[in-house]
């Protein structure tokens, strides 16, 4: 036992100051987290999504029934640094509609190819093979090919945001 003399009422101020400084730091704490994530909750739904849309081609130039690579130059601002750099784009005219495709297999996101002669997109990581519609044909891509949301401007195709299409 303890046979200091004691100070009435020290031991519990102690214990509340430490209490308090307890809850203290666990509601900064809980704010410190809770306010990003939040954000990241509510941003979906509150931030206006800003679509960049690229200029691939004119549409006079894509031939019908005939995939076209076009690689696509743009400008992208990364922090203070804008820097030039070139996507391909996989487009086709197919009866009235025309189609963009990522130049990315779907399964590990290698470039694939046309191949004329079997009228596949064939990709020669693992021999995924897609038709002109882009659904997967053979090997082992889950899904078909993403596709580009598109709008022609003047008789330009634009590319905007790419859209995963589930198998
Ligand atoms: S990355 Fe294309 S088949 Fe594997």
């Amino acid at each position: 036992m303890d046979n200091q003399p004691k100070t009435a009422g020290e031991p519990v101020s102690r214990r509340s100051f430490l209490s308090y400084s307890l809850g203290l730091s666990g509601l900064a704490f809980s704010a410190l987290l809770g306010v990003p994530l939040a954000g990241f909750a509510l941003n979906p739904a509150l931030v206006k999504e800003n679509v960049k849309w690229l200029e691939v081609i004119n549409i006079e130039e894509i031939p019908a029934d005939q995939p076209l690579r076009v690689n696509v130059k743009f400008r992208r601002k990364d922090g203070w640094a804008e820097k030039e750099e070139t996507k391909s784009i996989w487009v086709v005219k197919l009866g009235g509609e025309v189609i963009a495709y990522s130049a990315l297999c779907t399964h590990l996101g290698c470039a694939y190819t046309w191949r004329e002669e079997q009228k596949v997109f064939y990709c020669p990581c693992h021999g995924g093979m897609f038709d002109i519609q882009g659904n997967v044909t053979g090997g082992p891509p889950p899904r078909p090919l993403d596709r580009y949301e598109t709008k022609v401007e003047n008789g330009r195709l634009l590319a905007g945001r790419l859209m995963r299409k589930e198998g």
